[in-house]
Formats: structure tokens, sequence, C-alpha cells
């Protein structure tokens, strides 16, 4: 006897009664990227474990403790990419992308995040990115937000929150650090280890530590929003007012400082409190100077990226229904010339009807059993070809929800009848 090979802890199976949920979703994000004139580009799962290091920061969690990095055949130190960000960065620079014009993108697909599983935390789990190049902003900062608040619309969910802060320019920031670091040194003893280290290192991430006796030190600290200069604030300023006039609500958040190093200026996240502890469902920010740390001319940026897994869960426990995708039709082919004949016939009508969604009974079985799988199928008509049928070219069409007569026909007629459902 074997031992059975299970999955990986944290990488889960998307069953197939589940997919007409995600594939809805993904419909959705689609569509309404589409009509902002937004384009799909797909990038490798796997990077060279520098692109992260430089863009996502040396001294964060993602870097510090989560990614799956390994090393090829060739010796090179390769990583699953925990985000899509510094990938994308990566291919417009590569592919000449930026030359003079903005770029409205968007990605989807697996990351992968060594974190510690639980509900809506996962260890590959999945994103919808967009990111934008060439746009100062903040008029773009608002479109991003708006396409994400016409996503939650348009699926129907209700139970999030927008939060927005700034975190001012590369050059506010430094001010910032360096009254934070004084702070945080006059506080010493309250400090655990990792926020020790971090002090010389990465300051602002210490404001991120979710340890609770931290708490109260943390809530204590100077905030960034003091150190912000006058465009700066004007920056947010007028991303506020836009959304104003968008109708869009948020709260400003003047902790929201996010897990990645490349954000400047606008960040912001939607949040829900009926996730528990993993609540953040969409998350982005402004990146205005990592084109150009990662070797390509400074470009602005800004982008945003929604979690799947949780959006797909904040959608079950909201209860929200979705136009799930049953069978029009199931073909029972009773007898040996039916089976052979009943094929081709089957084609034939796919050819006649598009977007017909026709099941065709395979592996024989009985009349009876296959009216039953048919009746599993959830499709709303039968059509049947014995060996009475398929010698006249005839097509006997049953409705299984018992509206209408059953009825014999030719299979050209078949296809007329089922333009009608289709
Ligand atoms: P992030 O905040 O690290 O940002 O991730 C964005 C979203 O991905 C989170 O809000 C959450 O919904 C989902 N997520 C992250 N980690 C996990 C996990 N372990 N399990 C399930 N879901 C997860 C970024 O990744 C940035 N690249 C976003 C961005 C794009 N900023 C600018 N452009």
């Amino acid at each position: 006897m074997s031992n059975k090979i299970q999955s990986i802890r944290g990488m889960n199976d998307l069953l197939p009664e589940n997919s007409p949920l995600w594939q809805f979703v993904e419909g959705v994000m689609r569509s309404t990227l589409k009509e902002y004139g937004y384009q799909e580009i797909r990038m490798p799962i796997v990077e060279k474990t520098e692109l992260f290091k430089r863009s996502i920061g040396e001294v964060t969690d993602i870097v510090e403790k989560e990614m799956y990095t390994f090393e090829d055949r060739n010796g090179d130190s390769l990583t699953l990419r925990p985000e899509g960000t510094a990938g994308c960065v990566r291919a417009v620079i590569e592919n000449s992308l930026l030359r003079g014009q903005a770029q409205r993108l968007w990605y989807m697909g697996p990351m992968f995040r060594h974190e510690r599983p639980q509900r809506g935390r996962y260890r590959q789990f999945h994103q919808m990115g967009v990111e934008v190049f060439g746009l100062e902003g903040p008029d773009v900062d608002a479109e991003l937000i708006a396409i994400s608040a016409r996503i939650w619309q348009q699926l129907g969910i209700d139970s999030v929150t927008l939060q927005v802060n700034s975190l001012g320019s590369a050059h506010s920031r430094e001010r910032y650090r360096n009254i934070l670091v004084e702070y945080f040194k006059g506080h010493q003893d309250k400090l655990d280890k990792d926020s020790l280290r971090r002090l010389e290192s990465n300051p602002l991430r210490i404001l991120d530590s979710k340890n609770p006796e931290m708490q109260s030190v943390i809530e204590q600290a100077p905030v960034l929003e003091d150190s912000l200069d006058e465009e700066d604030l004007l920056h947010f300023e007028q991303l506020k007012t836009t959304l104003d006039s968008m109708n869009i609500g948020y709260e400003v958040n003047p902790r929201l400082v996010r897990g990645l190093d490349y954000y400047g200026r606008t960040v912001f996240e939607w949040v829900t409190d009926l996730l528990g502890a993993q609540g953040t469902i969409c998350a982005g920010g402004r990146y205005d100077g990592l084109v150009e740390q990662i070797g390509g001319k400074a470009t602005t940026a800004v982008g945003f990226a929604i979690g799947l897994e949780r959006l797909v869960e904040l959608m079950r426990e909201q209860s929200l229904s979705f136009g799930e995708e049953k069978p029009h039709a199931y073909l029972v082919l009773a007898g040996e010339q039916a089976t052979s004949v009943g094929l081709g016939v089957a084609e034939m009508i796919r050819s006649a009807v598009p977007g017909l969604r026709l099941i065709t009974n395979l592996g024989g079985g009985s009349f009876k059993t296959q009216f039953k799988r048919a009746d599993r199928s959830g499709a709303r008509l039968a059509l049947v070809i014995g060996d009475d049928e398929a010698a006249s070219g005839m097509v006997t069409i049953k409705d299984l929800h018992g509206k209408s007569e059953q009825q014999t026909v030719s299979v050209d007629d078949v296809a007329n009848i089922l333009s009608r459902y289709n």
C-alpha cells in the first residue's frame, strides 16, 4: 500500500463546484477593466530573487520570512513571485513599454508567500493587480479607486470601507524617518527584538508591528502627516476632493503604512470586518521611485491588487448569488447505432447554435441511467436519439422540467428550437 500524496499546506485546489463563482468574479473584473481601457499583461511566476529584494525591500516580512526562494540548476537564485508589481515593473522596462506613453495594465494569477495559513491567508493565493505607469496623479489614483469601487458594486459587495493615507514623497519620508528613529530610541525598552533591529534598517516598519505589547508606544509615535511637504499635501487634498466628487466614501487612516517598501504618497486599502483577522481584500498605492530603482527611466506609477480568495469568501459571507450556468441540454444516446451517429449530431447542433451548453452522454448506459444523469446535470432539456431516431435522422426533445410536450423533430429543426432556449 502506498501513502497518499497530499497538497502543500496553504495551497488549495479550486474545486469544480466553486469555479463558477470564481469565473463570475474574474469575468466582472475583466470586463470592468476593459471598460476603463486597461490592457492585460502576463508575467512569469518565477523571477530572479534580486528583483523582489530590490523592490519590496530587504527589511520587510515578505523578503525576510515569506519568499519561496530556490536555486535552479544553473545556480541562480530564483523566487516564486510573492506579488505582481515587481514583475510588472521589470516587464515594462524590459519590453520598452514606457517610451513617452502612459500604460494602464492589469494581470491576474497565483502569488506565493510562506505565511502561517489561516482563514483568508494562504501560501498560494491569487491576485488581480492593476498598474498604471507614467501618470503623476492624483487623478489616476482616484480612477484606480473608482475601478475597485465599481467592481464591488458589480459584484454586490457593500460591506467594505476604504482607508486612504499619504506617505509623502521620498524626501518627506526621509525627514519622518529621522523623527521616528529619535522617538523610538527614547522608548527602546518597549520595543521587541524585531523592532529593535528595524530601528536602524527600516523604522517605518515598526509602525506595522502586530505585537499587542507595542501598540501603545506605536499609537503615541509621531505621525507621518506632520512631515508631509506642501506638494504632498496638495496631492492628497486633490485625491480626497476627487473621491468626494465621485461619491466614494473614505476614512483617512494616518497609521496605514503598507507592508512593502516601494510606496510613496497615496496608499489605500479596502477592508471588511466580515472576514475576521484577514479583512483587507484590496490594497495599493503610488510607487513613483520603483521604475528607476529597478533600472528604468524615472517614471511615476500607481496600482493596487485584489486578493481573490478573500473577495470570493466575502461574497459567500454576504450570500451573494450570481448567474450559475447549468447546461441547456443533455443528449441521451441509447442503442448501438444511436451512439455512433449521436456524436456527429451533437457536433452539428453545436455548430448551428453557438453558445449552447450541451452535454453528450458518454460511456453508454440504459435509458433510465442516462435520464438520471440528465436530471443530475441540471439541464432543462433532454435530447434523445434512440435507434429509431438514428435511422430516420430525427431527435426527440423532452422538457425535463415538464413544461412542454415531448416532440420528435428533424436535426435541422432541433437547432431552431434550441436557439430559442439559448
Ligand atoms: P499586498 O497588500 O501585499 O499588496 O497584497 C494585496 C492583497 O493580496 C491583500 O490585500 C490581500 O487581499 C491579498 N493577499 C496578500 N497576501 C495574501 C495571502 N497570504 N493569502 C491570501 N490573500 C493575500 C501587494 O501585493 C501589492 N503588489 C499591491 C499593489 C499593486 N500595489 C501597487 N500595485
